[in-house]
């Protein structure tokens, strides 16, 4: 079974249940900071009783300097935590803003601990008893309702009441649905967000995605261990038993997206190769003015010209160093840079060799897998 399976499952039935640990969350946060104060975050997929997003951010709240955090969360959302809630509070949708959070007395404790949080949040619950909203101090605490037209249920990132949070917010961090990833970003870029979230490496194929990647309109961020993420899920995990992590499931192919700026993505590659060296190494295509480099490790150092690099290079991008020309693949491509068109006169599986980038091999055309196109820039 592909390892690929839970991710791509998740774009195509909707199983978008995949819970972030707070220690990926941590992971990936630290090298954004300077970035955070007097931020007002929201995280828009996120139970505020339930989510680790919520719960980093409330903790550092005084650490990051920030002006407020909102988290909103969806009703059909299953509670997976039970951090701070009762079961039966299952099906609703809250919104929280918190502007202050008070650290519990004689705890001997200089710095927000996640206990203060929850004391927090059980304070704003019992205030809120069975009204819609209610304040208590510097925060509050609502129930969402959705459009009421049938349209976008309580909590649905695009329903109005979210879009108003997200249109008083400066920066999403969070974890979306990956059935919704196209949208949510879409979203993000409308609204002119600032945005650190979580998806399927996939993603940078989409033609929604790739055109902003290539502009230098978002990026990848550090990312997850070999891109491999563990969520809490109710899904069945997958992972052959080697791999399987208790009361996890594992998704590999996931990674950050960002337009947050951030140091590794200033970092250059450091060359191995010279084409002048090995050029059989690196084969022309027969339908792109470019050479193939099959692995990213072997950009060679002197050749200026268009190459296909794996999609994993978005990892070690820098812009610094490379141009992004566009993408050989059906879809996000831009056609425009093919050079020829397989037509039934040429092959027999002409439809198939016009998907991507084709090597001919001993003479028989032969589809290698999708590349974006890069060039090195001079004087990097
Ligand atoms: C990948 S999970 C991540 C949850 C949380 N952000 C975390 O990282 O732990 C995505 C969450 O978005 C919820 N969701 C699904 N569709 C949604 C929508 N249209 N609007 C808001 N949330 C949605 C799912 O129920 C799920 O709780």
């Amino acid at each position: 079974m592909s390892k690929n399976k839970n991710l791509n499952d998740a774009a195509r039935a909707k199983k978008d249940e995949f819970y972030t640990q707070l220690s990926d969350i941590d992971n990936e946060v630290q090298h954004y900071t300077k970035h955070f104060p007097g931020k007002k975050i929201l995280c828009n997929c996120d139970d505020p009783f339930e989510s680790q997003f919520f719960y980093h951010f409330a903790v550092k709240f005084y650490e990051y300097k920030l002006q407020k955090l909102t988290a909103t969360s969806y009703k059909t959302s299953p509670i997976m935590g039970d951090l701070f809630n009762p079961v039966e509070d299952k099906k609703v949708a809250y919104k929280v803003e918190i502007n202050e959070i008070k650290i519990l007395p004689n705890s001997n404790r200089d710095g927000v601990a996640v206990e203060d949080v929850k004391a927090l949040m059980n304070e704003l619950k019992a205030a809120l008893g069975d009204k819609d909203s209610v304040t208590v101090g510097k925060n509050t605490l609502s129930i969402l309702k959705g459009d009421g037209d049938g349209n976008f249920l309580a909590g649905d990132f695009r329903s109005k009441e979210c879009i108003a949070a997200l249109e008083d917010s400066d920066l999403v961090i969070t974890n979306p649905p990956f059935s919704l990833f196209r949208e949510f970003v879409s979203l993000l870029f409308q609204k002119k967000k600032l945005f650190l979230i979580v998806g399927n490496f996939n993603a940078v194929t989409y033609k929604e995605i790739f055109p902003r990647i290539m502009k230098n309109e978002m990026w990848l961020g550090y990312g997850f261990k070999n891109t491999v993420g563990f969520f809490k899920s109710p899904y069945e995990d997958t992972a052959v038993a080697s791999q399987h992590k208790e009361g996890l499931i594992r998704n590999s192919g996931v990674t950050w997206y960002t337009n947050l700026d951030h140091d590794k993505r200033h970092k250059p590659i450091d060359f191995s190769e010279r084409y002048a060296r090995t050029p059989e190494k690196f084969p022309r295509y027969d339908n792109y003015d470019a050479i193939e480099v099959s692995k990213t490790l072997d950009i060679p150092e002197d050749y200026f010209g268009v190459m296909g690099v794996p999609i994993t290079f978005l990892d070690k991008y820098c812009p610094e160093q490379f141009e992004i020309i566009g993408m050989a693949k059906r879809g996000a491509g831009d056609p425009a840079l093919k050079t020829k068109v397989y037509t039934p006169a040429d092959y027999l599986n002409y439809s198939d060799l016009n998907a991507g980038p084709v090597l001919i091999i001993d003479g028989v055309p032969k589809n290698t897998y999708p590349r974006i196109l890069i060039r090195r820039r001079e004087n990097s």
